[in-house]
């Protein structure tokens, strides 16, 4: 009953659908012209021979033809779709034609002896790293990192260290002077004792790194400009074996040598009493080698007992309180550490040098 007639089929659907050939055909044409690369190509691909694309649709609609229709448009479908398959096929040839072309283009322009830029890896520079690795092993001791200025006043890189107006030690430290009456650039990390003590009451206990300038002749082991760390603590009944303790410790830790011994020798520094100096055997050798210049030992420290008019001065009473200082130089650390034979190289900015800590 739901069946058309043949006659109807023919004069209607058949035309319909040679018309609707024609039209595909005319959209694939556009179609092709217009594809410029490979992913262009498979889209026009699935939209006219996929599944449900259009000469699909078709050959669907010509399943409800009678035979002798089937007959006659079949074939025009067929045709079609050969026709859509070889335009397609020619156009990807066509696409691979152009890239080999354009692949053998840049070929040929290709410069072997052309520069190539060797991209730049940034790395902390050493400073920073051994000051980490320093900063590591006192915070885990419970120290706080203290800052202070590196433009100075008198005041705190002196006289609130016991070395007066007068006192010969002055000498020792030829310092830059500011323009400005008073103000100089700090020759020590040791100011920031006075300023942290004069902060707060102990228990005080902080590492505290920083640049320090010093007027004198720069050579292969001195410079005008280097960087210092200084250690305080300072509480009820500090004495000289937490000092030595704590310097073993951190030496040790610092050269990742288990085995290294300590050495003290007395020292003369205004703002600790006793003052000391300690060295540390040699973590390179056991019989002397060119780093211990064949001593076994390496001066390291400056350190000693934080002086009772040092401790006065930033109001804190040295009846009740006592504590300890270090002074150390982190170039000294890093050239040991990593035999560099020349402080200046650190704020030299040579890359090379540089780049061997990264
Ligand atoms: N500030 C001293 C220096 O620069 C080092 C030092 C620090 C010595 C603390 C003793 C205690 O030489």
């Amino acid at each position: 009953m739901n069946k058309k007639s043949p006659s109807m089929l023919i004069g209607i659907d058949m035309k319909s659908i040679s018309q609707e050939i024609e039209i595909i055909k005319k959209e694939l044409a556009a179609a092709v012209a217009a594809i410029t690369h490979e992913t262009s190509l498979e889209a026009v691909r699935v939209a006219f021979l996929g599944r449900k694309g259009k000469i699909a649709d078709l050959m669907e609609q010509l399943k409800s033809l009678s035979v002798e229709e089937k007959k006659i448009v079949g074939p025009l479908l067929n045709q079609l779709k050969t026709e859509a398959q070889e335009q397609l096929d020619a156009c990807a040839t066509t696409l691979k034609e152009k890239e080999l072309a354009q692949k053998k283009l840049l070929q040929k322009n290709f410069d072997v002896s052309a520069y190539r830029y060797n991209e730049l890896k940034g790395t902390s520079h050493i400073y920073t790293q051994i000051i980490a690795d320093l900063e590591d092993v006192f915070i885990s001791m419970g120290y706080d990192i203290a800052d202070g200025p590196e433009v100075e006043n008198e005041y705190y890189n002196f006289e609130s260290l016991n070395i007066p107006a007068d006192h010969p030690a002055r000498d020792a430290q030829d310092s830059f002077f500011l323009e400005k009456k008073g103000m100089m650039l700090r020759t020590q990390c040791s100011s920031v004792q006075a300023r942290e003590m004069e902060k707060s009451q102990p228990p005080i206990a902080i590492f505290c790194p920083g640049r320090v300038y010093r007027q004198e002749a720069t050579d292969q082991t001195h410079d005008f400009l280097f960087t210092q760390a200084e250690i305080l603590l300072v509480d009820k009944n500090i004495s000289v074996s937490n000092l030595l303790a704590t310097a073993h410790t951190f030496l040790r830790k610092i050269f990742d040598n288990e085995t290294l011994e300590i050495r003290v020798r007395p020292g003369f520094f205004p703002f600790v009493e006793p003052g000391l100096e300690i060295d540390a055997s040699c973590p390179f050798c056991t019989t002397g080698c060119s780093v211990c210049k064949h001593t076994r030992w390496i001066e390291l420290l400056g350190t000693g007992m934080v002086h009772p008019n040092v401790l006065r001065s930033s109001g804190i009473d040295p009846t009740i309180y006592s504590g300890f200082a270090f002074g150390m130089g982190i170039e000294r650390i890093a050239m040991i550490k990593y035999g560099i034979n020349d402080i200046r190289l650190f704020h030299s900015s040579k890359i090379k040098f540089l780049n061997q800590f990264s």
